[in-house]
């Protein structure tokens, strides 16, 4: 092909930093004003969702729009909603009921820079707005996709997905798991929501092939895992400051991870053979996966 005439891709650095900002722009837009009653929840509901995170999410859900050719101006509802849900339940993961943290995304969590109430109340608000904009017309092109693309999105954020997982977690403290439990744990308080983004910024461009999407599946499977496997890995290897959430923290409460199971660099090694399966998955792209490729290289490159 003639290089002159295709621009070559911008490098994955670039393009994250392009999503991010693609992104705030279209959070702080769906988002209700702060001037707006409730004054202090639609405060607090910006506070939690803007101005910080990988954005990993969104960055798959486009990845994977590209992949199959979605129109992202339709993807970018889908990150957008899939966004909201992952913020919804990292408001309510830090409360003092569940791992009572104080510092996310580098400042301090909503219920200290706000109260309790308004952090529960803050989730709650951000899971129903992920729906609202997952509703809207210019979501998809296709009616009987964009609602498989709404039923998903609730079956992976509820409590046989993201909830789910939540629960194991919390139940899990203190004790030791066998892998597959653990591994149960994390496909769900994780990768449910990482699948997610992946199969609804494919859907976005309409109706998926079966093949297409048990490729996805796989390639989101995968790199789900993986994440939360490196997740459990930074908390003990990546500082504070870098992390932008209190490192060590699992130790301390007795967290069941795999580094519970395994050491750090078993769990590195296990991370990487799961990169690789997800690399294999998605081979049926060819360039057009690539950014799908680069995203699951970065979960285990990744400091933070
Ligand atoms: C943290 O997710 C919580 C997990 C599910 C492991 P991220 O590491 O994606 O957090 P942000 O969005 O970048 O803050
Ligand atoms: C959080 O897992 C998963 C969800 C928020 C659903 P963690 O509790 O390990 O996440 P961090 O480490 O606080 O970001
Ligand atoms: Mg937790
Ligand atoms: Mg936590
Ligand atoms: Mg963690």
């Amino acid at each position: 092909m003639d290089a002159m005439a295709t621009p070559a891709m911008p490098d994955f650095a670039a393009w994250s930093r392009g999503v991010q900002s693609r992104m705030e722009t279209a959070l702080a837009r769906v988002l209700p004003d702060a001037a707006i009653a409730p004054e202090t929840l639609h405060a607090a509901m910006r506070y939690a969702t803007l101005g910080g995170g990988k954005r990993i999410r969104p960055m798959l859900a486009f990845a994977a729009g590209e992949a199959v050719g979605a129109d992202p101006a339709r993807v970018e509802y889908a990150a957008c909603a899939v966004e909201l849900i992952h913020v919804y339940s990292l408001t309510h993961d830090d409360l003092p009921c569940m791992d009572d943290d104080d510092l996310r995304r580098g400042k301090p969590t909503c219920h200290v820079q706000f109260d309790e109430a308004t952090a529960l109340l803050v989730g709650d608000a951000l899971q129903s707005l992920a729906f609202e904009v997952l509703a809207d017309p210019a979501a998809c092109s296709d009616a009987a996709t964009q609602v498989a693309m709404l039923a998903h999105l609730a079956l992976a954020s509820g409590s046989r997905g993201m909830a789910g997982g939540q629960a194991a977690d919390l139940a899990a403290t203190g004790k030791s798991l066998e892998l597959t439990e653990l591994e149960f744990m994390h496909i769900h308080k994780t990768g449910a929501l990482i699948q997610a983004a992946v199969l609804l910024g494919a859907m976005a461009g309409g109706a998926l092939s079966a093949s297409g999407r048990a490729c996805l599946e796989r390639y989101a499977h995968c790199v789900g895992l993986a994440f939360q496997v490196m997740d459990d890995v930074l908390d003990t290897e990546t500082d504070t400051a870098t992390l932008g959430k209190t490192a060590g923290k699992d130790a301390a409460q007795g967290k069941a991870t795999y580094l519970t199971q395994m050491s750090a660099k078993e769990a590195r090694t296990y991370a990487r053979e799961l990169i690789d399966d997800a690399l294999a998955a998605i081979t049926m792209f060819g360039a057009a996966g690539q950014r799908l490729a680069d995203i699951a290289r970065f979960i285990i490159d990744r400091r933070y």
